[in-house]
C-alpha cells in the first residue's frame, strides 16, 4: 500500500463480510501451507520484484504505472525487518529518470510465519498505524529456493469489524503473462476472490511493464 495515495479516503471499501464475522477474519489461514510449514524464510523475499497487477485503492491507476518493489532483508534487526523500496512513475510514459516516485515501506516480521507487520500512517485517522501484511503464496514448493513471486494480501479492519482496506500486491522477479496468470489463480485459490471483486475499484489493475524504465535499485 502507498502513503503517497490521494484521494481514496471515501473508503466504501467494501465488505468481504459475512454477517457478524470481521472482514479479515479469515486472512491467515489463506496463507498457503507450505509456508507454514517450514517453506517461510524471509530472506527468501529480497531482491527486485516487478508488480504485475494490483487491487489497492491507495494506487493512483490511471496516471502511473512501471511499479516496482525492491526488498532489502534485515535479519539482525529484532524482529527482521524489510526495507522495501516501492516506485513507480507518472505519468508512466516519462522518460528514464523522469517521473519516478520513491517511497519506502518498512515490515517487520511477527512470531507467525508470513505474517508481517507493515507501516500504514495513512490509516492514522483510523486508529492504526500498523498494518498486518499476510505473505499467500511464493510461486515455489522448494525450499530454500529464493521465492520467484510474492502474493501480498494487506487487510485492515474498522473497530467494527468491517473492511477499512484490502490491498493485494503481485510482486514477481519475472514480468511474464505466465507468471501473471499462474499469480491470479492462486490469489483465488487461496479464497482472495471476493476481496479482489470487492472493494471501489473492484477488481484488479494490471501493470503494462512495457517500455517501463526505473530509478536505481538504492534511489533515495
Ligand atoms: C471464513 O471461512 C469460513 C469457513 O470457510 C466461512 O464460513 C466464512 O464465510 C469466511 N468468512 C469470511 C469473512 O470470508
Ligand atoms: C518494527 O520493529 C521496530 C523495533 O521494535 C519498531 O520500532 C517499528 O515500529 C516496527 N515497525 C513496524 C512496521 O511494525
Ligand atoms: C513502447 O514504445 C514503442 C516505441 O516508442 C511504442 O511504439 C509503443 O506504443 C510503446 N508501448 C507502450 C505500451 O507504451
Amino acid at each position: 500500500m502507498l502513503s503517497l495515495a490521494i484521494a481514496a479516503l471515501t473508503l466504501a471499501a467494501g465488505t468481504a463480510t459475512a454477517a457478524g464475522q470481521s472482514a479479515c477474519a479469515n486472512a491467515s489461514s489463506m496463507i498457503d501451507p507450505f509456508l507454514l510449514q517450514g517453506g517461510w524464510d524471509v530472506s527468501l523475499l529480497e531482491g527486485t520484484f516487478y508488480e504485475l497487477a494490483y487491487h489497492d485503492y491507495t494506487q493512483p491507476r490511471t496516471l502511473c504505472g512501471c511499479e516496482r518493489s525492491v526488498k532489502t532483508v534485515d535479519t539482525t534487526t529484532e524482529p527482521a525487518s524489510i526495507a522495501d523500496l516501492f516506485t513507480l512513475k507518472c505519468p508512466t510514459d516519462s522518460g528514464e529518470g523522469e517521473g519516478d516516485r520513491v517511497t519506502h515501506l518498512e515490515f517487520n516480521t511477527t512470531s507467525e510465519p508470513a505474517q508481517l507487520h507493515g507501516k500504514c500512517t495513512f490509516f492514522k485517522p483510523f486508529g492504526t498505524t500498523i498494518c498486518p501484511d499476510y505473505v499467500i503464496d511464493v510461486g515455489t514448493r522448494e525450499l530454500g529456493e529464493p521465492y520467484p513471486w510474492v502474493l501480498e494480501f494487506q487487510c485492515v479492519e474498522r473497530r467494527t469489524g468491517d473492511l477499512l482496506f484490502a490491498g493485494i500486491n503481485f510482486y514477481s522477479r519475472d514480468k511474464s503473462e505466465e507468471t501473471l496468470n499462474a499469480m491470479i489463480d492462486s490469489a483465488y485459490a487461496h479464497g482472495l476472490g471476493p476481496f479482489i471483486d470487492g472493494g471501489h475499484p473492484s477488481g484488479l489493475k494490471v501493470v503494462d511493464h512495457t517500455n517501463c524504465t526505473y530509478p536505481p535499485v538504492d534511489a533515495r
